[in-house]
């Protein structure tokens, strides 16, 4: 079935002189420069720049950014990191990962970010950090968990895979903690050609290490001064990201734009929508509605060619892949609720009127309500 509305439209995020772009990647490719070439230096100084922090460090994937984050900060066997039950999958294998155990809160029934009051409860003399997920593109109010983190001497960690250049107090996320972690992603707002993804730090200690851990515990070539892995920011995807870069800002205002508008045009019918908390932004990397008919709804959308989707449909605490972690059905019901009971809208950047009012038109012809 064709599409009338579709998630993603990469050809759009290229601009005009795409084959400028094209020709720097062929002579990349043709002069054998492939890994931690320049054009992954620049990178990394210009998304520093644009976060406003000291460091970036390029990696192979968002996941691998979690995992190195941990290392770097000595998080492994015997402690616990707090995060939330209604995030990815990727934020709480990580933890596992590195051979901690995931300490998991409920979401925010009004924000849908982590419940930020329920951290301190979660607290213990083996909490080594707390690691909200900025959710579908809002910023998590990190005032409360900077003051805890400081309060406890835990580390504080951002996954901000899903909202580059959101802000909270003008802060931009990903930048309040020890380490923020990136994802870019192809589904996400600020997207590489492939598997991509980013440490920040202020910290120079912190940078160094992660420097060494992502190329093999190498600080110089054959000197494995560290236990590391191979996860490189490649010089290719680096290069796009550059190229991105620079409209990532005003990307992210079209999609707040679109959503605005979805706000107004479903006012009235039975949804609710995820509310930004004060003193955040949201840069919708996923616009989130629920309602009690969700799948008769995803269905009824699927059906007119608008790509709507799940995102996610299980929580974390009944993933089998975390049974040996113990958590029981009930246990996180804001979770359980969003799980069973969320759907996304297709946003793009790029969405026309015409796109913008088909969704909305599918939406309000499933209530019976005119367009
Ligand atoms: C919240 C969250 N954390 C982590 C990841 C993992 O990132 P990646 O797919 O780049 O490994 C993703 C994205 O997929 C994500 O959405």
């Amino acid at each position: 079935m064709t599409l009338s509305v579709s998630r993603y439209n990469y050809s759009e995020q290229f601009g005009p002189s795409f084959d400028r772009l094209m020709e720097n990647i062929g002579t990349q490719i043709l002069e054998g420069r492939y890994i931690l070439t320049d054009e992954v230096k620049q990178f990394e100084s210009a998304f520093a720049s644009y976060l406003d922090t000291g460091h970036t460090i390029g990696i192979n994937s968002g996941t691998d950014a979690l995992i190195i984050a941990m290392m770097a900060l000595g998080i492994g066997q015997g402690d616990e990191v707090i995060t939330q039950a209604n995030t990815f999958y990727a934020t709480v294998a990580t933890i596992c990962f590195v051979g901690a155990t995931p300490v998991l809160v409920d979401a925010n029934p009004h924000t849908f970010l982590m419940d930020v009051a329920q951290v301190e409860h979660a607290i213990t003399s083996s909490t080594r950090a707390i690691l909200p997920a900025h959710m579908y593109g809002a910023c998590t109010p990190m005032d409360a968990l900077a003051r805890l983190s400081q309060l406890q001497r835990v580390y504080l960690l951002e996954d901000a895979a899903q909202c580059h250049g959101a802000r909270f107090e003008g802060k931009r996320a990903g930048t309040f903690g020890e380490i923020g972690c990136f994802s870019f992603h192809p589904s996400k707002n600020f997207a590489a050609a492939g598997d991509a993804g980013a440490c920040v730090t202020d910290s120079a200690v912190l940078a160094d290490k992660m420097r060494v851990i992502r190329s093999l515990g190498q600080r110089r070539q054959n000197e494995h001064v560290a236990l590391g892995i191979n996860s490189k920011l490649d010089s290719i995807q680096a290069t796009i990201l550059n190229w991105k870069l620079a409209l990532l800002d005003a990307w992210n205002e079209s999609r707040q734009r679109i959503a605005a508008n979805y706000r107004e045009q479903l006012a009235g019918l039975p949804l609710v929508f995820q509310e930004t908390p004060a003193g955040s932004t949201h840069v919708y990397n996923l616009f989130q509605i629920k309602t009690d008919a969700r799948d008769d709804l995803l269905d009824h959308l699927i059906r007119a060619g608008i790509d709507a989707v799940v995102r996610y449909p299980q929580p974390i605490h009944l993933q089998p892949a975390f049974k040996a972690q113990g958590w029981n059905r009930g246990q996180f019901p804001v979770a359980e609720d969003l799980a069973a009971n969320t759907l996304c809208l297709p946003i793009r950047p790029d969405m026309s009127e015409t796109e913008i009012n088909t969704v909305c038109g599918g939406v309000r012809s499933f209530y019976g309500a005119g367009r």
